[in-house]
């Protein structure tokens, strides 16, 4: 699993249009011309246009991607001579972004590129490690793009879908990490059979080490003042040999894009709206009268990542789910503004051991700031005690509002079925049929479970430990210190800027309570926690409500394919004594079944993520956070730590 690293933006010196990298003292791209190199080396190198002629789905990657010329490039040339409703992957690594400010210079100097690179500069992810996804051009074009060291990230990549790459690293006497032999193997793993490569490198390295990894290499005539460059074709593909086999995702198999989804809180309507986006068609039932009655139903609630001083897994779940779930939020208030969403930033109080903690991690103002308390109590609007953490691109949304719009937003692929109980889910010829206490209410191939605590007894199994912690909010009206109030600020509890005239005041953490009640106990203890933080002066409480989060023994999501418990019990008994990985069979599943649930006190950020790592796994994407965000979040996690522990 690659671990975390606070990225090191690149320093360039610009020499007119030509950025030149200070570090390797290398340039980005030809100063012959730097639209013609890359249609020569890389486009024309792989065959392309041509080779993408007939496609539906065409995968490219690139080492490098710098400045965005060679994407911009492709992309333009895609829309130019690619069939409408095709789609292009275009995968990239980068382990030194441009900064926004240089990414502007750059793009600016190739005016033919104005609009794709538009639209990059718009949506150009924040400099944070990690795993980035982005719709562009309409949903013609997604761009994933890893912020690390190539090898580090390409190691935690599963799936063999690139068609071509580009191999645009330094040149290797001058940058050798992007041409080891490592980085070959890895580029061949993840390559479909008779993929392409091109690079304007002709050094003898390279071609030994991409012969090495199954690549057939030709030498062609170079660009510019370059005589020669490679070019090839992966003829022998790699073995495939899995980690850990037990968390090795099915391939898919899937014969009708059409889903059941069980659960309309955030989680279904997420999961209905993701996939439906890319093509699917959608019944998605609840069993209430209306969407979004239990936990995703408070009148508010904030959107905020969870970050841990150690960056642990769990921290970087959180905040790749964060990252993801607040650009996603402003790409759809952008085409509907009177969504409420609200991206006024988030402060969370803190002492100074826990700001130093949180500096190191390297994260860019964009993503963290540190404040003291003067500087926080400007952020938010009111007068607080101590400093904090202020990450500006939280906020607070309405949930009900969100999932009803999900729903609409799709309303040609979506069928919503109200008043419907899920209460068995059984296999028949190819299919899973979901009934109710009068008999089947739908049936589908694929259907993905989003019914929080319910889940475990639909599955008829135990193994995701979930658990039901009640919560309760409390309904304040504003006094006249809390109006001022701006962002959601955070402490053990939270208050939320006033909407729809109330303060949102969260919220008590009652396990083993089942009581849906409002208690005055629970308000005191809520109301208790505000004031011992904040001076609000008086506030009048004028409701609150109950609901119950669905939570988990790590506080981690489950997401993804239902693993076959039996199968699991079967082959990996004997995992505490430890066989060779490579002798267990890989992880079998229950067929088409997926999961996302245990969402806790944080689903407002995990919930859309999950929706989309489960569309992205079964649409054959590169998904978000890579294997990381799988291993974390994995359906059979707690299962195989039992059988680990078994004796
Ligand atoms: C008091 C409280 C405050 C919170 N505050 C925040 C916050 O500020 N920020 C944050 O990020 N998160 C917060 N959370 C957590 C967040 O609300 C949840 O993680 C999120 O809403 C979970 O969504 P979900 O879709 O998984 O669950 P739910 O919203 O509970 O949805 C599950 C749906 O499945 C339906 N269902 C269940 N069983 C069946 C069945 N058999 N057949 C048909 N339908 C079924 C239910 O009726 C329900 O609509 C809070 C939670 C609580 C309880
Ligand atoms: C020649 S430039 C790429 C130019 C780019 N393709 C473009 O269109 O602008 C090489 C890039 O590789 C990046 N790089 C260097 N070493 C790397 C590594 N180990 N992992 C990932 N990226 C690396 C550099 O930061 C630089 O952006």
């Amino acid at each position: 699993m690659s671990r975390y690293h606070p990225l090191v933006p690149a320093q360039i010196d610009w020499d007119r249009a030509t950025p030149r990298c200070r570090h390797h003292q290398d340039i980005y791209f030809s100063q012959d011309g730097a639209l013609d190199e890359t249609r020569h080396v890389f486009l024309q190198g792989n065959q392309l246009p041509q080779r993408w002629q007939g496609h539906s789905r065409f995968c490219i990657a690139e080492t490098g991607f710098g400045t965005g010329l060679n994407f911009l490039c492709s992309v333009s040339e895609w829309l130019r001579s690619a069939a409408a409703d095709a789609r292009l992957d275009y995968l990239a690594v980068e382990k030194h972004p441009l900064t926004r400010t240089d990414l502007r210079r750059a793009i600016g100097y190739w005016p033919s590129l104005a609009k794709p690179g538009a639209e990059l500069l718009e949506q150009y992810p924040p400099l944070v490690h990690g795993l980035h996804q982005r719709r562009l051009m309409n949903g013609r074009v997604t761009l994933t793009l890893l912020f690390g060291d190539a090898a580090e990230m390409f190691a935690d990549l599963e799936g063999r879908y690139v068609e071509a790459w580009y191999l645009d690293g330094f040149a290797p006497s001058k940058n050798p990490d992007m041409w080891t032999p490592t980085l070959f193997q890895h580029i061949a793993r993840l390559s479909r059979p008779g993929a392409s490569f091109a690079t304007f490198s002709a050094a003898g390295a390279v071609r030994r080490g991409l012969q090495e990894a199954g690549f057939e290499v030709s030498t062609r005539p170079g660009f510019g003042r370059k005589r020669d460059m490679l070019s090839g074709r992966l003829v022998d593909a790699p073995e495939m040999h899995g980690r850990q086999p037990w968390f090795q995702y099915p391939e898919a198999t899937i014969t009708s894009k059409h889903a059941v989804v069980i659960g309309a809180g955030l989680a279904g309507c997420s999961v209905a709206h993701s996939l439906a986006q890319c093509g699917w068609r959608i019944t998605i039932i609840e069993r209430h009268a209306q969407v979004a009655q239990e936990a995703s139903g408070n009148l508010a609630g904030v959107v905020m990542p969870r970050l841990t001083a150690d960056m642990s897994a769990a921290g970087r779940f959180y905040l790749s789910a964060f990252l993801h779930t607040a650009h996603w939020l402003n790409q759809i208030k952008k085409r509907n503004p009177a969504l409420p969403w609200f991206q006024s930033g988030v402060l969370q109080l803190c002492d100074d051991t826990q700001q130093r903690r949180m500096q190191a991690l390297g994260l860019p103002p964009e993503v963290l700031e540190i404040c003291d308390a003067e500087d926080a109590s400007d952020r938010c609007g009111v007068q607080v005690p101590c400093g904090g953490l202020f990450y500006p691109g939280g906020g607070w949304l309405d949930p009900p509002a969100l999932c009803h719009w999900l729903l609409e937003d799709e309303d040609r692929n979506i069928t919503t079925l109200l008043h419907q109980s899920a209460l068995d889910l059984k296999r028949e010829n190819g299919e899973w049929r979901i009934g109710d206490a009068h008999g089947e209410v739908a049936r589908a191939e694929t259907v993905i479970i989003a019914n929080g605590h319910d889940a475990e007894r639909l599955l008829g199994t135990d193994i995701f430990k979930l658990q039901k912690v009640r919560g309760q909010l409390v309904y304040l009206e504003p006094g006249s210190n809390s109006a001022a109030l701006k962002t959601p600020l955070c402490y053990d509890g939270y208050i939320i800027p006033a909407y729809n005239g109330l303060h949102c005041v969260g919220a008590s953490y009652d396990p083993d309570d089942d009581s849906t009640e409002l208690r005055p106990e629970s308000e005191q203890k809520v109301l208790t926690a505000l004031s011992e933080k904040l001076g609000l002066g008086a506030l009048t409480s004028r409701s609150g409500r109950v609901a119950f989060r669905t939570s988990t023994q790590d506080h981690l999501p489950v997401i993804g394919p239902v693993p076959d418990v039996e199968f699991y019990r079967r082959e990996y008994t004997d995992l505490r004594h430890g066989k060779p990985v490579h002798k267990y069979k890989k992880a079998e599943y229950m067929p088409g079944l997926f999961i996302s649930s245990g969402h806790g006190s944080r689903g407002l950020a995990s919930c859309p993520f999950a929706a989309q790592l489960i569309a992205y796994q079964l649409e054959e994407y590169f998904t978000n956070c890579s294997h990381d965000a799988h291993l974390t979040t994995h359906a059979a996690r707690g299962l195989i730590r039992q059988l680990r522990k078994q004796k």
